[in-house]
């Protein structure tokens, strides 16, 4: 059966390689972005898969948004809350804004992305939501407390939405990615990347887009169904739970 599935920030870094991988397992994928419409079109370009433009740290343009998506693809059958920005700086300076931005778009922006799908799949006893945590939500990091805090809380999130949709099929699930070369992780300055990350990862590299796209790609199946409020990590050994 061919299933309908959204990934937000689907069009680039490790949503750009879930988008790829569901489409190969043979979904029909919609693939969301927030602003590069230059790379959204060359995505489209290349894979045909539909790109839709909201702001996920927005409920009405998410929700509107999702609307449009079903009235376009038909029924979503699995969520990727993949969509997430980083605004790094040490506690002491981190502004208000830095915090509030982080915040809006990594935690809230899964609320705003699960909540209008949910009914849906309740209804039609089949779900699966997967939420891109991270390593940094699971031992925390220099310079990312607000970053932290979502993807710590995105762990609540994915253990809670289990409980909860259960019994109606659903699956909540979450993939932890260690580094992975991406361009978030190439924004780190070169000397901390060298010098305080890849060292603390004992695979000596970064991770690829593509190997957190396949733990999703198992957790998106049919087959994945009694796996339930799990986290996958995927990081190289760099930290275990
Ligand atoms: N551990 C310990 N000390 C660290 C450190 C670390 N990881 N990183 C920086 N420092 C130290 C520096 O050595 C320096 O110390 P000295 O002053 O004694 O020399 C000090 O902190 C730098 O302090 P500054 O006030 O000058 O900090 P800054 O304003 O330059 O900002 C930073 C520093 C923004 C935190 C920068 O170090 C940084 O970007 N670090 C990387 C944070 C990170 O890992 N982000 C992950 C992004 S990728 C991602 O998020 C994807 C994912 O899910 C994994």
């Amino acid at each position: 059966m061919s299933r309908i599935a959204l990934v937000t920030g689907g069009s680039r870094g490790i949503g750009e390689a879930i988008s790829k991988r569901l489409q190969a397992d043979g979904c029909t994928v919609a693939a969301t972005y927030a602003g590069n419409d230059e790379a959204a079109a060359k995505f489209t370009a290349e894979t045909g898969i539909k790109t839709y433009k909201w702001n996920v740290a927005d409920y009405e343009s998410s929700a509107a948004g999702i609307a449009q998506v079903e009235a376009d693809l038909g029924p979503i059958d699995i969520v990727i809350a993949n969509a997430g920005i980083t605004r790094d700086a040490p506690f002491h300076k981190m502004t208000p804004d830095q915090w509030n931005q982080v915040i809006d778009t990594n935690l809230t922006g899964v609320f705003n992305t699960v909540h209008p799908v949910w009914p849906g799949m309740r209804s039609r006893k089949f779900g699966r939501v997967v939420v891109i945590s991270s390593i940094n939500g699971q031992k925390g990091q220099f310079g990312q407390v607000n970053y932290a805090a979502t993807k710590a809380g995105d762990l609540g999130i994915i253990k809670s939405l289990a409980q909860e949709g259960a019994r109606a099929g659903i699956t909540a699930n979450a993939v932890c990615p260690g580094y992975i070369g991406t361009e978030m992780v190439r924004a780190i300055p070169e000397e901390v990347l060298n010098s305080k990350i890849i060292p603390q990862i004992p695979a000596g590299r970064l991770g690829e887009p593509e190997e957190i796209a396949r733990c999703v790609s198992f957790l998106a199946s049919d087959d994945a169904g009694f796996i339930n409020g799990s986290t996958i990590s995927a990081n190289g050994a760099q930290f275990f739970v």
